[in-house]
């Protein structure tokens, strides 16, 4: 094997963030891209004030730029290793593709808003990363705000998330008393705004500052010194098998906005966060190290913008080397591409991309040949990568054509589009018709814009809600138990499920009908 061909792939960490919006993760990521050079301004990530726009804001750039994927995935190197940010958009833009994406990581940087703790969505994407056995590290941001008590946030990722944790550092204090972070792992103490050369404070083997120094002078040393035995008596172990498999999170305190703790944060992160991992296939799992080149489409975005009707989709590269121009299998189709039009992505441009190695996410122009979930290798292998997962649809809508004369074009798109993975399609089976569920309202916008734009067809979606989806186990069901709080309908692989108006009507069906089996894919996980 080339040296140079092993040493490309170990030095790649590609990861996610995940968070609740407003947490901070425009400002973390913005930090983390000053840090790799990768950027030379702050608010190009950002930037909702200076007219440019943040990564989530994706719809806003398609409809003014007509480019789609400019922040998606973003790439720097650091200190010998090159780092891939994939984007998970926030709240309004949450779709099917923020969870796929986290199909495509090896790591996940968790932020937590130290006043709120864990939210709604941070739990969701939480939930996918830990059935995927995917590595979290934690940042607690916002210190520099007065928040929760550490031992409290800590608390609750244990309860809620059931996850152990292990603080790398510790606040002294917080808000307008934040004096820094105790940093357990350098053993030396990071004072917060304290210019450069006296920013760090080394520790003796007893973790404790020898001599006279004005942190002493403030209750709050002490305090900290207190916390900090009983993390080293009653806390949990530091263990990097155990991060390794996601049962342990190092947790990481700091304030992304005004930069502090992010360094220490990414340095460390750096040095246990996994180098690409060996994926499952068909044939067996699939070391990254191996030279023929393979990976896996895991989101496809459509340009918005009808005067390029490309899309793109991105691959996730899992073995060998990229090269572009090269020939590659569609295993799902029997068929062979030449990949010719390629480009990566750095934060404030695109450019073609020539070369890329396992670990490595590069997009590839797409007139509709690729699905997600589609497996690309070479030579002889056919091998196709485990499926990705499916995710259990939250919000509906039951949609027709808008011109009854366009039946034709209507089904074509809607099938497409399913087919693609942008929408979940479900008939019910008393009425027959067509229903769609997404895990979050964007998809409902793109499909209907899609439809227009690129099957001409304008569509009319009745909302039905927020709805509870349980599948039924063997579709044993009589159809006479559909109902308007428990609608029946089939799936596009035609398996039945349920779609309750809310949990108690879910409960309610369940007492009535214990017979019948339902499940929830995500309960898997
Ligand atoms: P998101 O991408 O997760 O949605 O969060 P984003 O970074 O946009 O941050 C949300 C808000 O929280 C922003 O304020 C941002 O400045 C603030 N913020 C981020 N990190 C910190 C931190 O460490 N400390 C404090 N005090 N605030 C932080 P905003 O007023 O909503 O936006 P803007 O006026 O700064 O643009």
């Amino acid at each position: 094997m080339a040296k140079d061909f092993k040493e490309d792939v170990l030095s790649r960490r590609t990861f996610a963030i995940i968070s609740h919006p407003d947490a901070g993760k425009t400002t973390l990521t913005e930090k983390l891209l000053l840090f790799g050079g990768a950027i030379r301004d702050a608010g190009t990530v950002k930037g909702k004030k200076t007219g440019k726009f943040a990564t989530s804001d994706w719809m806003e750039i398609e409809k003014q730029r007509g480019i789609s994927v400019t922040s998606s995935v973003m790439q720097f190197e650091y200190q010998n290793r090159r780092v891939n940010i994939l984007d998970t958009p926030g709240h309004q833009d949450f779709s099917e593709d923020t969870y796929r994406t986290l199909t495509a990581v090896d790591s996940a940087v968790m932020i937590i808003d130290s006043a709120k703790g864990i939210e709604e969505q941070t739990l969701k994407l939480f939930k996918v990363c830990r059935m995927r056995g995917i590595p979290i590290f934690t940042f607690i941001n916002k210190l520099d705000r007065e928040g929760r008590a550490p031992l409290e946030l800590l608390a609750e990722l244990e309860e809620v998330m059931g996850i152990e944790s292990y603080p790398m550092n510790w606040p002294i204090g917080m808000g307008k008393e934040f004096l820094g972070i105790y940093d357990r792992f350098y053993n030396r103490i990071e004072q917060f705004r304290v210019d450069e050369e006296n920013k760090y404070v080394a520790l003796n083997d007893k973790g404790e500052i020898d001599g006279p120094h004005p942190l002493k002078d403030s209750g709050l040393y002490d305090q900290t010194l207190e916390e900090i035995m009983l993390l080293n008596e009653a806390g949990n172990e530091f263990s990097r098998e155990r991060i390794e498999t996601g049962e342990l999170t190092p947790v990481f305190f700091g304030s992304a906005l005004t930069n502090f703790g992010v360094q220490t944060f990414l340095e460390t992160y750096l040095q246990f966060a996994p180098s690409p991992q060996a994926r499952k296939s068909t044939e067996g799992k699939i070391d990254p190290l191996t030279e023929e080149f393979s990976g896996f489409i895991f989101k496809i975005q459509a340009n918005m913008n009808p005067a390029h009707r490309d899309r793109i989709a991105f691959l996730r590269i899992c073995s060998g080397k990229f090269e572009r121009g090269m020939t590659v299998n569609i295993p799902r189709l029997g068929k062979q591409t030449k990949l010719a039009q390629s480009t990566q992505f750095m934060a404030d441009d695109r450019s073609t991309v020539d070369e890329a190695v396992s670990g490595d996410i590069i997009g590839l122009y797409d007139s509709g040949t690729y699905q997600i979930g589609d497996t690309l290798t070479v030579g002889k292998n056919q091998f196709q990568y485990e499926k990705l997962p499916q995710f259990t649809p939250e919000l509906f809508v039951r949609v027709t054509a808008k011109n009854v004369m366009k039946q034709k074009h209507f089904h074509k798109g809607i099938e497409q589009l399913v087919q693609e993975g942008a929408i979940q399609l479900f008939r019910n089976v008393r009425t027959e018709e067509y229903v769609l569920g997404a895990v979050g309202q964007l998809q409902f916008e793109v499909f209907e814009h899609r439809m227009k734009n690129e099957y001409n067809v304008e569509v009319i979606m009745e909302r039905l809600g927020s709805k509870i989806t349980r599948w039924v186990e063997n579709d044993e069901v009589n159809e006479s138990l559909s109902a308007a709080r428990s609608i029946l309908v089939n799936d596009r692989y035609g398996k039945k499920a349920f779609l309750f108006e809310n949990d108690f009507a879910l409960r309610w069906f369940q007492d009535k009908n214990p017979e019948i089996k339902l499940y929830n894919p995500m309960d898997d996980y």
